[in-house]
């Protein structure tokens, strides 16, 4: 894993990068409401990247044998991940909804997603947001070198089942800067003490997805929306962090 610590001359980029983020992500949000377009969010947030200097990194990003066609992830209510942005999918009042977004910046590339209400979402739907939210925050209270992978997962697990919730295990956090996903892979289940070690200089994209029902999820026809299987409400937060010495550092905050 020491191949993927980071220079410190990709750790000053990468915090630039992860700031232009952040602050995309942020002006997105901002426009959700009902009525909003999905499309119209994609768009906005590509036209904001390069506005700033940044690239989309979801765009074209190839997995398998398939292109993401879009520049931002926007997963509505059962809609886990992977979201595809499009002129009929349009938000209305009362959906929760995921927006993802990635980009590169001085070559080295950021990852970041938040969860949000669109008018007045149901008391269950804000409840899912702020346990997903404090999972997300729970996990970075384990972060620093020398602690492992599995006490992040661990973490994310004892928090969200004790609500009643459950966490998604099909898919993970993982290592993220030279490349949009690199090792190590970042669970949010299992056990402390196991996975991976992780070093000072390392860069983790922490991504907690966490359903209201079970945590059987499925990809759509479509080859990318990642649903829950029992179609019971998603949410997901996601930073990319530094791990240092004394814990971490979010890079893409504002
Ligand atoms: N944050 C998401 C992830 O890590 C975004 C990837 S979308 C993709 O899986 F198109 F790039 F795959
Ligand atoms: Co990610």
């Amino acid at each position: 894993m020491n191949k993927f610590i980071k220079t410190e001359k990709e750790i000053q980029s990468l915090r630039r990068g992860g700031r232009i983020l952040a602050q995309v992500l942020q002006e997105v949000a901002r426009a959700v409401k009902p009525g909003v377009v999905s499309i119209d969010l994609n768009n906005l947030a590509e036209d904001r990247l390069r506005a700033l200097g940044a690239r989309p990194s979801f765009l074209h990003y190839q997995s398998e044998d398939l292109i993401y066609p879009a520049s931002l992830c926007v997963s509505v209510n059962s809609e886990v991940v992977h979201g595809l942005p499009n002129q009929e999918k349009i938000l209305k009042e009362g959906d929760i909804v995921s927006l993802d977004l990635g980009c590169w910046y001085e070559g080295v590339c950021t990852d970041h997603a938040i969860t949000i209400s669109v008018g007045q979402a149901s008391p269950l739907a804000k409840k899912l947001i702020k346990i997903t939210k404090t999972a997300l925050a729970e996990a970075l209270k384990k972060v620093k070198a020398n602690a492992f992978t599995g006490d992040i997962g661990e973490a994310v697990q004892v928090y969200v089942e004790a609500q009643g919730f459950s966490v998604v295990r099909q898919l993970t956090g993982h290592g993220v800067g030279r490349a949009v996903h690199e090792p190590p892979s970042v669970p949010n289940f299992g056990q402390a003490g196991t996975g991976t070690k992780l070093l000072a200089g390392m860069v983790l994209a922490i991504e907690p997805m966490v359903n209201a029902g079970g945590y059987e999820v499925k990809t759509l026809a479509d080859g990318w929306t990642v649903v829950t299987v029992d179609n019971s409400l998603s949410a997901h937060f996601e930073h990319t962090v530094l791990v240092t010495n004394q814990g971490y550092e979010i890079l893409t905050g504002i």
